[in-house]
């Protein structure tokens, strides 16, 4: 595959100067050194070619020879992907723990996908249909709960000259194309794409329906709609990682793709030894069956992570394109900034807000954009979508800083993770003052399946949040029994609220889910609930008489309990509660 030879003139660091490579183009895949270790074409200044290499250049010395593939660093896409742990480079972290392990993989280079599986391929056109980029020929049952769609490649159509079924390879012809001019194409089961340019469909739609993940101060409060974007900035230890894996295990999305963009080895390792055990609650099979990891577990340079994340959005395009809907979690999109950081420190281009590049809101941007919902190619309607959740972990929890200001001019909702909320064991820690979803509109039609009324309640929790906060206040300097008691039943509302819906244990048998129907029934019991309390205190029945209500313990253990009856059991409970303090205190209701 090499073509033109160089040859090595300095390095810094992962930066490598070559000089010779006449043909070399901005973002060309270059094999460096006797090691051939993998790198890409950052810069061209006159004869100086800037590579950026993606692997440990130490013992790598001036004066040794370099060749330029000419060709971009690309993403193999096709059967085999899902349940694969690959690299930012799509090496396969399996493989090579296989060949070298962990540790010693410089310049080891296997194939992403295997080379010699076969797939029982089931065509789904005949000879002689007409067929564009984009329509499906036929499919591959990859694992117990996915079909492997295969496309024709965007730029490909014509008819369909021959088309086979049975056992291949994915480098295997598998159909023959006769395009308009004559010519004849030959089709594989893979495709491959280059990582940095969007793969193409035929048109955005605006995402209208929510992507459920079963955590209630997710779909309840801040919603994320399927084909639109999340950033999730917290504190060290403030629940970045945990939050992810519950979305990723939860969420309905058909299929899950979590990039571990450089965080520290050990806890990629834990992804990588943890997921492939979690059984998957939507199927019942195990959920590595529908996702694909990109994780850098073993120790490649900064550079390696900067990759990684388009490699893991091509991915997520190419199944979009097959009609899935697609999650994808990026932990964290800081280190992937300091990476382009890195790379531009190196290149001497001048720096920005705190060293980062000028382009880094372009990049940050460009990154969200690839999500979306779509109309994909082909002759046949099909919708596919890609969510995108990215983690951020600002210095200090500052949110101030330059990666969690610009990400969040580019998402619709923001989980705003809390130190506070963490250090005193409120999780999630999503913090619902400084939270928001801008989907909440859109997705009404979706929660009035459950509740016509959805809206109303939400809007109603999160205003008694809001004004508990502001009472708490007070509260601090005069203490809470000097509080009039409806500010002080506001405060009860707010603590049932914060325990009884927000607080969600990941690993309670229960409580880690919570569908969409009983996140509607509970938040509306608690709106009623405090409509029901507020007259009998403005009355004059006091606070205290309240908090002896056994219902309240009921309502705030509704989320740990099996089977929609308990909310209607503890809404009664409640009222014949009411009705008996109102008799006690003859109030006419
Ligand atoms: N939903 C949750 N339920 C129960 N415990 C949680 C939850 N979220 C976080 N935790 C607790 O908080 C700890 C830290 O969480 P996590 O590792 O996700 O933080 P992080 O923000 O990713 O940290 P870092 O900045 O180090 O990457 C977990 O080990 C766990 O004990
Ligand atoms: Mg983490």
């Amino acid at each position: 595959m090499s073509s033109t030879q160089g040859r090595i003139k300095r390095i810094n660091g992962s930066l490598v100067v070559a000089e010779g490579l006449s043909d070399a183009k901005i973002g060309d895949v270059i094999h460096i050194g006797s090691l051939k270790l993998i790198g890409e074409v950052v810069r061209i200044a006159g004869k100086d070619v800037s590579i950026q290499c993606y692997e440990d250049t130490s013992g790598i010395r001036p004066g040794e020879p370099i060749f330029t593939t000419e060709l971009p660093l690309v993403a193999e896409l096709g059967p085999g992907l899902m349940g694969g742990i690959f690299d930012g480079l799509e090496f396969s972290e399996t493989e090579i723990w296989n060949l070298v392990g962990p540790f010693m993989k410089r310049g080891v280079k296997v194939n992403p996908l295997n080379r010699k599986k076969k797939w029982d391929f089931t065509p789904k056109v005949k000879k002689g249909d007409k067929v564009i980029g984009g329509d499906i020929i036929g499919s591959v049952q990859e694992t117990s709960v996915i079909e492997h769609r295969i496309l024709i490649p965007p730029t490909i159509g014509g008819k369909i000259f021959d088309i086979k079924k049975g056992d291949y390879t994915i480098t295997d012809n598998i159909a023959t194309v006769q395009m308009s001019n004559g010519k004849k194409k030959d089709i594989t089961m893979m495709q491959v794409w280059p990582v940095r340019i969007p793969r193409p469909y035929k048109s955005r739609i605006p995402s209208t329906e929510p992507l459920i993940t079963g955590q209630r101060v997710v779909d309840s409060f801040f919603p994320i709609a399927k084909g639109g974007a999340a950033a999730i900035p917290g504190g060290f230890g403030t629940g970045k990682t945990v939050t992810l894996h519950q979305l990723a295990k939860w969420s309905e999305a058909q299929i899950i793709i979590y990039i571990g963009c450089g965080e520290r080895g050990n806890e990629m390792a834990d992804v990588v030894t943890h997921f492939p055990t979690l059984k998957d609650p939507r199927t019942g099979k195990q959920l590595i069956e529908r996702s694909i990891f990109i994780a850098n577990v073993s120790n490649l340079p900064v550079s390696a992570r900067e990759a990684s994340i388009y490699m893991g959005v091509t991915m997520g395009e190419y199944f979009r394109d097959q009609g899935y809907d697609v999650a994808i979690m990026a932990d964290s999109t800081s280190r992937w900034a300091e990476a382009l950081r890195d790379i531009s420190g190196r290149l001497e281009e001048i720096p920005a807000e705190r060293g980062y590049p000028a382009y880094l809101a372009e990049r940050i941007a460009e990154f969200y954009e690839r999500g979306g919902t779509v109309i994909t190619l082909g002759s046949k309607q099909r919708v596919g979508s890609i969510t995108i959740m990215g983690a951020v972990s600002p210095p200090g929890g500052d949110f101030s800083e330059p990666v969690t200001s610009i990400s969040l001019r580019f998402v619709g909702t923001l989980w705003a993770l809390d130190t506070n909320l963490a250090f005193r064991r409120h999780f999630p820690a999503i913090n619902w003052l400084m939270s928001f979803s801008r989907y909440t509109d859109l997705l009404v039609d979706y929660w009035s399946k459950f509740d016509p009324d959805w809206l109303k309640f939400r809007d109603r929790a999160l205003a008694l949040l809001e004004e508990a906060s502001k009472i708490e206040e007070t509260a601090r300097i005069i203490g809470e029994k000097a509080l009039p008691d409806e500010q002080r039943l506001v405060l009860l509302i707010s603590e049932m609220i914060r325990e009884g819906f927000l607080v969600q244990n990941a690993y309670h048998e229960v409580d880690a889910f919570c569908e969409a129907e009983k996140q509607a029934k509970i938040l509306r019991l608690f709106i009623e609930f405090y409509e029901m309390i507020n007259p009998l205190i403005k009355a004059g029945v006091p606070i205290d008489k309240i908090r002896e209500f056994s219902s309240i313990v009921e309502i705030m253990r509704l989320k740990e309990r099996k089977g929609l009856e308990w909310i209607d059991k503890a809404k009664e409970k409640a009222e014949s509660e009411v009705d008996e303090l109102a008799k006690q205190y003859e109030i006419l209701s």
